[in-house]
C-alpha cells in the first residue's frame, strides 16, 4: 500500500488491529461521506490481498446502465490501482455460495427500505456485511452498489497495513444518501476546458459520492464598459457544443477550437456515468446571451445586448432551434435552461418563455427543465411547478421556503455558502474554497450547513431535511474573470477539498445522523483520501524518486523527453540558460530552399499542463493558449541562472537575487483591475522543446518549493 499515515493515527490503528486479532469488535474508520450505520461484530475481519475475488451476482449482472457488472469492473480497476495488485483475479459472475476462491467481495442487488430524508425510495442505498470470508455489498440499485464499492475502497486506504496485510473490520451496515441531487456546477463557458479535464473532475467527485455535474455551457464575460457601448462584440462569449456542419445554428460557435464535438461530449457523459455521475447541461438564455446576439444582433435588447428581446418574433424559435440541435446529445433526464438575471420589468415575457420552453423540451425529448431562481414579479403569470428552481440568491432573487409553499421543487445553490469564483472574487465576496467554518457551523443554530439551510440569519427561512420539495444541493464555481484567470488545475485546487466536504454535507446532512463527521474527523482523513482518489491524477503526482529529484542534467544539447508528462506543485525547477541571439531563423521549404522567419526564442520546457517560453520567460497554459509573461527579458550574451519555485498558490522565479512573479490581471466587472498569482504544474515532458536554439545547462526539477 502506498499510504503513509501520521504516527498518532498509526498508534490508534495498531490498537484497533490488536483488538481485531483478539477477536474483539472493531469499528470502521470515519470516512467521507460518513456511513449512516454500522454495527461491528466479533471475529476476524475481511482481508484484502492479491487473491481477493470480486463476484457479481449473476442474477443481476446486467441490471442497469451502467450495469452492476460494469460497475464491478471499474471497481476492480480502482482496487488494482490502489493496491498495486496487478494480478488481482478478473471479476466473475456467479453466486456467493458458488464462489470458488475466498475471500470474496460479492456485489448483489435487492436491498430494501432505502429512502432519502424526504421518504422517497432510492436506488442509491446499499447494505453491507463484512466477515472473514466475504464482503457483501447489497445495493438497492446498481448505483447503490457502486457507492458501496467507494465505501470499501475508502476503508481500505484509511486502514493501516499490518504484516498480514489489510483487514477490514467485521460487522454489518447500511447507508443511504439524504438527498437525490448532490453535485457541483462548473462555469465552462467563460473558461475553456478540455473534455478530459471535465471527466477527471467527475471521477474525483464520485469518490465522495457526488452524482451530479452541472456544466454551464454558454455565457459571456460581463463588463459594463463593453456591454453598454459600441464594442460589445469584443467581449468573450462562448457556446460549447459544436454544431454539426451545415446546421442552422452553425453561426453560434465561431471558435470551433473551443467547442466539444458530439462524440467528445458522448465520451464525457459515458466516463462520468461509468462512475455514477450524471451531467446536467445548461444553455443559458434569455440573459447571458452574447453568443446569440453576436450571431443575430437583431435579437438583443437595444442597450443590453447580453439580454434577448423575447418579444422579437425570431427569438424563441432561435432558442428552440439551439435545443433541437443538442437535445439528442444529452443522456440526462433533465436540462437547465439557465434563465437567470433577466430584466425584472419584462416578467411576463420571462415567465411565458420559461413555461413555453418547459413544454417544448418535454415534447421534443421527454426531459424536464431547471431554471435559476430569478426575481420576475408578475401579478398575472407564474412558472409551472414542474420546473425545478435552482435557488442561488437569498433573498434578492428567491425565498426558497416561500417557493416551496407554492409547490416548487428546489435545488439549493445559495451563494452565501456554495459559490466560488475562479481564482478569487470581487472584494472577497466568495472564498477560494468552500468556507469550512460555514460548512461545519454556519447554520443559524450554530450547526453545520446542509441542503435545507438557505440563510445563516433566520431559521424561519430554512426548511427541514425531510421537506419533500427539497431535491438537494449543487455547489458552483464560476469563471467570471475569464480564460486567463486560472489554469484548469487551479480550478481543481479550489474544488478538491470543497467537493469532499460537500459530499459529506449532501449525503449525511447536519444534525440528522449521529454518525455524521466532525470537522476534526474530516480534517484528519481528507488528505489521505484526496491522495488515494482513483481513476485520475489531478494532483499530477509522479512516482517517488530518490531525494525527490525528478530529473537532473548538467548539459542539454539535444531535445530530451522525460518520462514525466507533468509534475504538480510544489516543485523547484532550476536551469542556466543562454538563449540564441538570433531574431530570425531559417525554415526549410518543400522545394529544398529555405526562408527566414522571425524567431521568438522558442520553448525551453513543455509538458501536458504548461510550457515555458524564452520570450519574457512566459508560462503558457496549453489548454487556453494564454501566455503569462514575466517583466523580464533573458539576456542573450551571458549565462543566466533561473530558479523557479511553485506552489498551488503561486509561481515565482529567482534571477540574480531578484524575485519575479507570474501573475495575471483580472478585469473585475470592468470596474477595476486586480493582480493575482498564477500556479503552474512543471513543464516536465520535453526539455529544449519547440525550436529552442540556445545553450542550456544544470537543469534540475526537484519536488518541494
Ligand atoms: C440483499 O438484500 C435483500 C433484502 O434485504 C435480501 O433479501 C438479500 O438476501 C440480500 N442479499 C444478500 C446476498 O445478502
Ligand atoms: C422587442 O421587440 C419587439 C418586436 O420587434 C419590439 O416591438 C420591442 O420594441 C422590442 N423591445 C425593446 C425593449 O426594444
Ligand atoms: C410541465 O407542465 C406543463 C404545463 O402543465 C406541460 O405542458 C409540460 O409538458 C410539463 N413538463 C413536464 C416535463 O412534465
Ligand atoms: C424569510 O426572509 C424574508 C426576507 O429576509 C422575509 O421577508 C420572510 O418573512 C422570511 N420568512 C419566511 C417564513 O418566509
Ligand atoms: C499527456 O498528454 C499525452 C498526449 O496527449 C497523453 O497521452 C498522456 O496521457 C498525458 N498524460 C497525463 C498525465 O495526463
Ligand atoms: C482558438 O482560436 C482562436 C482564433 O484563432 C484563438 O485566438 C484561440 O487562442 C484559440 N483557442 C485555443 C484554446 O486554442
Ligand atoms: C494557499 O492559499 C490557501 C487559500 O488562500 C491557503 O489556505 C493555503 O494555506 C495556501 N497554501 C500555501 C502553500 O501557501
Ligand atoms: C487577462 O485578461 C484581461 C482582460 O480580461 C487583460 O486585461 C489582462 O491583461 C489579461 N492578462 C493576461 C496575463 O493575459
Ligand atoms: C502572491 O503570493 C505571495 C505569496 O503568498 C503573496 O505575498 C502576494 O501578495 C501574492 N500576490 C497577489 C497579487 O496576490
Ligand atoms: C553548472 O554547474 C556546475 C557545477 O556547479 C558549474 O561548475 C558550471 O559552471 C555550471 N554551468 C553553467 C553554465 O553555469
Amino acid at each position: 500500500m502506498k499510504f503513509v499515515l501520521p504516527l498518532t493515527l498509526r498508534f490508534l490503528f495498531t490498537v484497533a488491529f490488536l483488538l481485531d486479532r483478539l477477536g474483539a469488535a472493531a469499528s470502521l474508520q470515519p470516512q467521507i461521506p460518513s456511513i449512516a450505520s454500522f454495527t461491528a461484530s466479533d471475529g476476524p475481519g475481511f482481508p484484502i490481498s492479491s487473491s481477493t475475488q470480486i463476484v457479481v451476482d449473476s442474477a443481476f449482472q446486467n441490471t442497469g446502465s451502467p450495469s452492476l457488472l460494469n460497475y464491478a469492473n471499474t471497481f476492480r480497476d480502482d482496487l488494482v490501482s490502489l493496491t498495486g495488485f496487478t494480478l488481482l483475479p478478473w471479476v466473475q459472475a456467479g453466486s456467493l455460495e458458488g464462489a470458488q476462491t475466498s475471500p470474496v467481495v460479492f456485489l448483489t442487488l435487492g436491498a430494501t427500505g432505502h429512502e432519502y430524508f424526504n421518504g422517497v425510495a432510492t436506488d442509491e442505498g446499499y447494505d453491507f456485511a463484512i466477515s472473514s470470508q466475504s464482503y457483501i455489498i447489497n445495493g438497492s440499485g446498481p448505483i447503490g452498489a457502486w457507492w458501496g464499492t467507494r465505501t470499501l475502497l475508502q476503508q481500505m486506504v484509511l486502514t493501516t497495513e499490518s504484516s498480514d496485510g489489510i483487514t477490514l473490520p467485521a460487522g454489518s451496515g447500511s447507508d443511504t444518501p439524504g438527498w437525490e441531487i448532490r453535485g457541483f456546477m462548473l462555469d465552462a463557458a467563460r473558461h475553456w476546458f478540455e473534455p478530459s479535464f471535465l471527466a477527471d473532475l467527475c471521477i474525483y467527485a464520485s469518490f465522495f459520492k457526488l452524482q451530479t455535474f452541472h456544466i454551464h455551457a454558454s455565457d459571456n464575460l460581463w463588463d459594463q464598459n463593453f456591454i453598454s457601448g459600441p464594442d460589445w462584440r469584443i467581449l468573450y462569449s462562448a457556446f460549447r457544443f459544436q454544431p454539426s456542419p451545415g446546421s442552422p445554428i452553425a453561426g453560434l460557435a465561431p471558435l470551433k477550437n473551443e467547442t466539444w464535438t458530439r462524440d467528445q461530449f458522448a465520451d464525457l457523459q459515458a466516463a462520468c456515468a461509468a462512475r455514477g455521475v450524471t451531467i446536467i447541461p445548461e444553455i443559458d438564455t434569455p440573459g447571458h446571451s452574447l453568443h446569440i446576439t453576436k450571431w443575430k444582433p437583431e435579437l438583443g435588447l437595444p442597450t443590453t445586448p447580453d439580454l434577448l428581446n423575447l418579444s422579437q418574433p425570431d427569438t424563441i424559435p432561435t432558442i428552440k432551434a439551439i435545443w433541437d440541435e443538442v437535445l439528442p446529445w444529452f443522456d440526462s433526464s433533465e436540462v437547465s435552461i439557465g434563465a437567470d438575471e433577466y430584466d425584472a420589468s419584462l416578467a411576463d415575457d420571462y415567465i411565458s418563455f420559461v413555461n413555453e420552453m418547459a413544454q417544448y423540451i418535454s415534447q421534443q425529448s421527454g426531459k424536464s427543465i431547471r431554471v435559476w431562481g430569478t426575481n420576475e414579479p408578475s401579478t398575472t403569470l407564474s412558472i409551472d411547478t414542474n420546473v425545478t428552481i435552482q435557488h442561488w440568491d437569498f433573498p434578492g432573487d428567491s425565498i426558497p421556503v416561500q417557493l416551496m409553499e407554492r409547490g416548487y421543487r428546489i435545488i439549493n445553490s445559495e451563494q452565501t455558502f456554495l459559490y466560488l469564483d475562479g481564482k478569487t472574487s470581487d472584494d472577497g465576496q466568495f472564498p477560494v474554497e468552500l468556507d469550512q467554518n460555514l460548512m461545519w457551523a454556519g447554520a443559524p443554530d450554530g450547526g453545520g450547513w446542509a441542503p435545507n439551510i438557505f440563510t445563516r440569519d433566520d431559521s424561519s427561512n430554512n426548511t427541514t431535511p425531510q421537506n419533500p420539495l427539497l431535491r438537494g444541493a449543487i455547489m458552483a464555481i464560476w469563471n467570471d474573470w475569464g480564460n486567463n484567470a486560472t489554469t484548469p488545475l487551479e480550478i481543481y485546487y479550489q474544488l478538491a477539498r470543497s467537493l469532499a466536504v460537500f459530499g459529506e454535507k449532501t449525503w449525511a446532512g447536519s444534525g440528522v445522523r449521529d454518525t455524521q463527521l466532525t470537522q476534526d474527523q474530516f480534517n484528519s482523513i481528507y488528505d489521505t483520501l484526496n491522495a488515494a482518489t482513483p481513476g485520475q491524477n489531478l494532483n499530477r503526482v509522479v512516482p517517488a524518486q530518490p531525494n525527490n529529484v525528478i530529473f537532473q542534467y548538467q548539459t542539454v544539447f539535444q531535445p530530451l523527453t522525460s518520462s514525466f508528462d507533468s509534475v504538480g506543485p510544489p516543485y523547484t525547477l532550476t536551469f542556466t540558460i543562454k538563449p540564441s541571439s538570433s531574431s530570425q531563423i531559417s525554415v526549410p521549404l518543400f522545394d529544398g530552399t529555405s526562408m527566414l522567419v522571425p524567431f521568438d526564442g522558442g520553448v525551453i520546457f513543455s509538458g501536458n499542463d504548461s510550457k515555458l517560453h524564452v520570450q519574457s520567460l512566459a508560462f503558457e497554459d496549453p489548454t487556453t493558449k494564454v501566455r503569462y509573461p514575466l517583466l523580464y527579458t533573458l539576456p542573450t550574451d551571458v549565462y543566466t541562472t533561473v530558479e523557479i519555485h511553485a506552489t498551488r498558490n503561486y509561481t515565482y522565479a529567482i534571477i540574480d537575487g531578484e524575485a519575479y512573479w507570474w501573475m495575471t490581471d483580472l478585469d473585475i466587472w470592468g470596474e477595476y483591475m486586480k493582480p493575482a498569482n498564477m500556479s503552474f504544474a512543471a513543464p516536465s515532458r520535453l526539455i529544449r522543446a519547440e525550436g529552442f536554439d540556445g545553450e542550456l545547462y544544470n537543469v534540475s526539477l526537484v519536488l518541494g518549493s
